[in-house]
Formats: structure tokens, C-alpha cells, sequence
């Protein structure tokens, strides 16, 4: 064999995710595997559903993961809870609304939708009009769409569903735990999100959290596997594929403990060390800090004369899509970032491929080292490319948001300086 071990390039990833993983995530996920019912595994189980009630903010038994990565516990929300031939409103404000839409379609509902311009969010009134006119049985939101860095407000919509009995399903991947999020308060059914984000872990895990009228749809659907039939009836229409069957996972995290899938766990252990994180920082402080160094990071683009793309107001914290100035060839200026800096930053899709970059400040990456290095690397690569980038005009402006008193006049601490992962003895 002429391979040799895994060596990977030192990188600091400042794209919109994935972010570099904090060492902690990385130390908990190279301990050793015990077995699927070991009481110490399902121990763990019981752990990673309570401390993800914490994450979601939500006292919802049903929280727990899908294995696989975000787009796993979207498709296994949308395929569990839609009835084939039920309809679905998806509003579209991005790439992943898109996605959204394919997955409901794929999984044979009749489905509506409302699109918004890129770089724009909906209002409550927007989606109630909406859901008056097509009369869905599930809404289907993305909170924070990547592609475009915007966040949708969702607080007011939760009660909208309510009172028109239609059951309200979000992907908050790309947002949760950087920006204000709560299923409980916001009266949210389903939510599924992943770890490669501002939870500072790798992708591969899909945390879920399901309200018991959420939970009631999906036992309406109960079918236990032939070989491990328990005795009891299969309920309705049975769903349509065998991994994502959240009732039958359902089963496998709840007391019965009926066997599905081998739980992944390297990345049980992963998505554990992320909520612990998480909840030892204060959600509350974690979104604090993406909010700092994404104004910082904002301020910093805006220092070096560059152009921020839609609506800043409704921006999510932990990204900033940057318009690429003319002349300047958008891909060549992300390899010399990558090549010349070691520091990644994203492309961009669809209506704004060729058009912006997107930069992330988020996860165990949401530090101003990281911002400020990124900041200085960008100058000399714009420079470099015959762009105009006033000297030292997007660190000094970061530098000043820093040093307002309104933020303390210094940066937040992080316990693990960038780049040296030293592990005390
Ligand atoms: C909002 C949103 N949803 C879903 C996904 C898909 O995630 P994954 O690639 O982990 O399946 C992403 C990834 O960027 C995302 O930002």
C-alpha cells in the first residue's frame, strides 16, 4: 500500500460551512465504540436527547438525532410527516427553500409556493396570505438560508400555523446556536438542523426536535419492521423510505429500544460534545458572539470598500455574502485566499454564482483572530488583483467595532487560542 495517513492541509475555513471543528468535538469523537444497547451507549442516547432540548430551547420528548447530514433530518422530517397527496406551501427566499420543495415533492405532496427575490425575507403577513390561499396541511421554512446569508424571521409564524391548523416544519441548520432561535416559545413542529455550522462540529449529524402533534402525524403512520414485528398493527399510509421513518427511529431512541439503524456513534459522541459546548457557553452568549464578530467581519468588508449584498437588516450573524468588484476574477482571489493564506472562503450558487463571495464567522471560527486575519489576507488578495483596498481598511474598521465600548472594548475570550490546540497535560 503507497498511501499514506491522512495529513490534511492546515486550512482555517471562513466559508459558510463547514468551520473548523473545535479540538474538543474532535477529541470526544476518537473515543472508543461500545455497543448499541451497552447501558453506557444508550446512557449516552438519553444525554444527547436532554442536552439537545437545551439547543432547541423545547421540553419536546422527540428530540433527537438522524444519522446522516442535515439534508438526512430534512428528508426525514418532510418524508415522515407528508401524507402523499397532501399539500405543502414552501416559500422560497434561497437555494435551500428549493430544496425543500424537492424533498416535499419527492415525497408526494401537491406542493405551493411563493418565491422572494434573493437576498430578501418574507413577512408574517406574506406567509399568512399564503397559507389563506392554499390552505396546506404543513408549512416548510428554512430560518437561515446559506446561499443568500439571510435569516427569516420565524417568531410570529409558529402562532399563524396554529390558528389555521397547519403544522410548521424548519431546517435551521445553517442558523442555529448563532443566531435567536426557540421552538417552544415560536410554537415550532418540527426542526432539524446538522453540526458542520455554528455548532462547530463535522457534518454527518442531523439533530431533530418533534411537538407531540408532530409526534401524533408520525404514530399515525407506525409500522414495525418484518423481522423485528412486535405483535402490534401498522397505522395509515406506511412512509415511504425505511432509513428516515421517524417513527420507527423513533422507536429506537424512545424506552422500547427496537432496533434500526447502528447508531453512528463517532458522531453521537461529536454531536454530544457540541451541545455541551453550546450550553456550557449560554446560548444566549454563543449568539452574543456571532452577532460581535459578524458585525465585525461586516464592518471589515465594508472597510475595505467592498459592496454587502441584500438586506443587511435581516442578514444572518454568522455570514456575509460580499459582492466580488469588477475586475476582479472571484474564483482566482479564492485560491490565492487558499493557496497564498491557508484561509478558505465560499463561492456562491444559482443567481449569484460569479457574483459574491461568501464569508462565515461562525462556530469555534466566530473569533477575532480568525476575522482579522481573514480581513488582512483579503486586502493583499484584492490588491494583488488590481482592486482598490484601502491599507489596513477592513482590519482597522473590524479593530473598531472591537474597541467599542458597547462591546466591552475588547474581544470575547475563547479558551482555545487559534491555532495552537495544545491539550493541557
Ligand atoms: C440551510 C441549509 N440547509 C441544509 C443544508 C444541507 O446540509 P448538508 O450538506 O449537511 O446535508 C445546508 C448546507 O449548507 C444549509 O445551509
Amino acid at each position: 500500500m503507497s498511501s499514506r495517513q491522512i495529513n490534511p492541509p492546515p486550512r482555517l475555513l471562513m466559508g459558510p460551512g463547514p468551520i473548523n471543528a473545535d479540538p474538543r468535538v474532535l477529541r470526544a469523537m476518537s473515543a472508543q465504540l461500545v455497543g448499541q444497547y451497552d447501558p453506557a451507549m444508550t446512557g449516552y442516547m438519553n444525554e444527547v436527547m436532554e442536552l439537545y432540548r437545551g439547543v432547541f430551547k423545547t421540553s419536546n420528548e422527540a428530540t433527537f438525532l438522524v444519522d446522516g447530514t442535515s439534508r438526512a433530518g430534512i428528508e426525514a422530517a418532510l418524508i415522515s410527516l407528508i401524507e402523499p397527496g397532501s399539500k405543502v406551501l414552501v416559500p422560497i427566499f434561497g437555494r435551500f427553500g428549493h430544496l425543500l420543495k424537492e424533498i416535499a415533492v419527492r415525497a408526494g405532496a401537491d406542493v405551493a409556493v411563493r418565491e422572494k427575490t434573493w437576498g430578501q425575507v418574507f413577512t408574517p403577513e406574506e406567509i399568512e396570505q399564503a397559507i389563506l390561499e392554499e390552505r396546506p396541511t404543513l408549512l416548510a421554512l428554512v430560518q437561515g438560508d446559506t446561499s443568500t446569508t439571510m435569516n427569516q424571521p420565524l417568531a410570529d409564524i409558529g402562532e399563524i400555523c396554529q390558528r389555521h391548523d397547519v403544522l410548521f416544519y424548519t431546517d435551521v441548520t445553517a442558523s442555529l446556536a448563532g443566531n435567536e432561535f426557540s421552538a417552544d416559545a415560536w410554537k415550532i413542529d418540527a426542526v432539524t438542523a446538522g453540526l458542520q455550522k455554528c455548532l462547530g462540529g463535522p457534518s454527518g449529524s442531523a439533530p431533530i426536535t418533534l411537538s407531540e402533534r408532530a409526534v401524533e402525524v408520525i404514530r399515525s403512520r407506525r409500522h414495525v419492521e418484518e423481522g423485528i414485528a412486535d405483535g402490534t398493527a401498522g397505522r395509515g399510509t406506511r412512509i415511504a423510505s425505511n432509513y428516515f421513518d421517524l417513527a420507527m427511529i423513533m422507536d429506537y431512541w424512545g424506552p422500547q429500544r427496537l432496533n434500526h439503524h447502528t447508531e453512528a456513534t463517532s458522531m453521537l459522541y461529536g454531536a454530544r460534545e457540541c451541545a455541551r459546548l453550546l450550553l456550557d457557553e449560554g446560548v444566549e452568549a454563543a449568539v452574543a458572539r456571532h452577532d460581535l464578530h459578524g458585525r465585525a467581519m461586516l464592518a471589515g468588508v465594508q472597510g475595505l470598500g467592498l459592496q454587502v449584498f441584500g438586506d443587511i437588516a435581516h442578514k444572518m450573524n454568522n455570514v456575509v455574502a460580499v459582492e466580488i468588484p469588477a475586475g476582479i476574477d472571484g474564483d482566482a482571489a479564492r485560491t490565492a485566499m487558499l493557496q497564498d493564506y491557508g484561509i478558505e472562503i465560499g463561492t456562491s450558487f444559482g443567481p449569484l454564482h460569479g457574483k459574491v463571495w461568501r464569508i462565515g464567522t461562525m462556530g469555534y471560527n466566530a473569533r477575532k483572530d480568525a476575522v482579522m486575519l481573514t480581513l488582512a489576507a483579503l486586502e493583499q488578495v484584492l490588491r494583488a488583483g488590481g482592486a482598490e483596498a484601502r491599507p489596513g481598511g477592513g482590519t482597522g474598521a473590524a479593530a473598531e467595532i472591537y474597541q467599542s465600548p458597547q462591546n466591552g472594548g475588547q474581544p470575547e475570550e475563547h479558551d482555545q487560542p487559534a491555532h495552537s490546540q495544545v491539550v493541557s497535560p
